[in-house]
């Protein structure tokens, strides 16, 4: 792997040249900025909430209209895919035999909104305050997704595609895509492409536009503990049994030394560690520890020992408690020895972990840790792999040119934390390299009340969107 931030230089005449013949499209997409928003708040207002039944309808409807979007933006084979879960939404342009073909993957399913009083204008009502759109999904991810339909709907409209271009858009994502997969598996001939685009993660940095080169693994757990088989009175039974709440603490507490290690035998025997170049340029990112600290206001930053906080988020293996639930949590004082106690746990995964395998020795070390006093259940929720790519990839490159072009700033190369792990199914099933052509923040608020997105990093993104259609192409010939 090479390790450059600022490998585009080599390309900046040939840049300027293919900007001259953008210029009718990129005319029309500044033409059409008042519509986009008028748009895009239509669709963020259907509340397509994957995680709660009771939203099942606004899915299927959210699903509906972004196919009647992809139909009005000039696709073709527009449809819905139904699976056992939500639907996936399908759509087409394959007008350019002679040009290579795009795989562009993003997801309609947003969030639940709770605590929804913490929004300061309803999540389904999308509001523009201080550049910014306010509203569930606005930058996980239909406000990305939405950004791609307008820039294809610009090239459709001004002439054609220089690009054959395939959408996938699932409605699963925020819940782990448990049908994806098996949809991919069974449509290989369908969705056969040179390369896959996905819009669904933050940039470095307002103003830092970036190209993301590596992605974090998943694997998440339910941990149950029974101690009796009833809630038992702390004075009549106190000291008799377990209290299986306490026993959850103490398994939870040997997870992790002081530094920040996880104890979990076996559990870094595949971490590829970070190579020194690549330690290098993290360390030249201007990344801004104080104010990272403070904007998430944690009186002090933790993480493993020896690692920078970047190193930490992109780099390296975690274990988290994601929920604690046990005993009496109410107003006032109950005394009572509970009898369950439950915790959700994952581990975010770097190359090379497996989450299988993970699986396997979380298991054995829960087996070994708890006491004959609890009964103890592990249940594999979701996961997914990590992933990386070399970022001197034709692709990635070309993407790094758009971005370029959009936001008139030459992005830095970064890895992120987070999850998407049908990026390497499209590796393993398809053979495809994907482009992560994020434009999201860090602080928009993903997943948290007050999601948003910043409003001239969408239209700088229709742009650089616009123009990836044409690096693709051309890199790919
Ligand atoms: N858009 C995120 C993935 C993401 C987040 C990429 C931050 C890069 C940085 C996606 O919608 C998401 O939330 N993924 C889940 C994974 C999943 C299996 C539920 C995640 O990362 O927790
Ligand atoms: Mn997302
Ligand atoms: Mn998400």
């Amino acid at each position: 792997m090479k390790y450059c931030q600022d490998g585009l230089r080599a390309d900046d005449a040939r840049a300027r040249t293919v900007a001259t013949h953008m210029n009718p499209i990129i005319d029309f997409i500044n033409a059409n900025r008042d519509r986009y928003l008028a748009e895009l708040k239509t669709y963020l207002a259907i509340p397509s909430i994957s995680a709660l039944p009771e939203h099942a309808g606004d899915v299927r409807r959210c699903a509906e209209w972004t196919a009647a979007e992809l139909t009005r933006i000039g696709l073709q084979n527009v449809r819905l895919e139904e699976t056992p879960g939500h639907p996936i939404v399908y759509g087409e342009w394959l007008g350019a035999p002679d040009a290579p073909t795009m795989l562009f993957y993003g997801h309609y399913d947003v969030q639940p909104v709770d605590p929804v009083d913490l929004w300061e204008s309803p999540p389904f009502e999308a509001t523009i305050r201080d550049g910014e759109i306010y509203a569930r999904g606005a930058a996980d991810d239909k406000g990305q997704i939405f950004m791609h339909f307008k820039a294809i709907e610009a090239h459709l409209k001004t002439g054609r595609l220089p690009i054959n271009v395939k959408v996938v858009l699932e409605g699963e994502e925020e819940v782990g895509s448990a049908n994806l997969d098996d949809y991919i598996k069974a449509h290989k001939a369908q969705l056969a492409a040179d390369v896959v685009v996905i819009s669904d993660s933050p940039m470095f940095d307002r103003g830092i536009p970036s190209i993301c080169y590596g992605l974090r693994g998943l694997a998440y757990f339910q941990i149950d503990l029974r101690g009796t088989a009833s809630d038992l009175h702390s004075g009549s039974f106190g000291g008799a049994v377990a209290n299986p709440a306490f026993v959850l603490a103490q398994i939870l507490a040997g997870a992790k030394d002081k530094s920040g290690k996880i104890k979990i035998p076996g559990f870094y025997d595949k971490v590829r560690e970070l190579a020194p170049e690549e330690r290098a340029e993290f360390a030249r990112l201007p990344f801004k520890e104080a104010k990272y600290r403070k904007d998430l206001g944690a009186p002090k930053l933790f993480g493993e020992s020896g690692y920078t906080t970047l190193e930490r988020v992109w780099g390296r293996p975690t274990f988290e408690v994601n929920g604690l639930l046990a005993g009496f949590t109410g107003e006032g004082a109950k005394t009572v020895i509970p009898a369950v106690a439950m915790a959700k746990i994952s581990t975010r995964l770097v190359p090379d972990q497996d989450p299988d395998e993970i699986a396997k020795l979380i298991e054995a070390w829960l087996q070994k840790t708890a006491p004959k006093t609890v009964e103890v259940k592990l249940t594999k929720m979701h996961g997914g792999k990590p992933w990386m790519t070399s970022f001197d990839n034709k692709f990635v490159q070309a993407a790094a040119r758009a971005i370029e072009l959009g936001f008139r700033e030459r992005p830095v190369f970064n890895r992120e934390g987070g999850s998407i792990p049908v990026v390497s199914t499209f590796s393993e099933e398809l053979g495809l390299p994907t482009v992560l052509f994020g434009i999201g923040l860090p602080d928009e608020n993903a997943h948290a009340p007050n999601e948003k997105l910043d409003l001239s990093n969408f239209h700088n993104g229709v742009i650089a969107s616009a123009h990836l259609y044409n690096e693709l192409a051309t890199a790919g010939a």
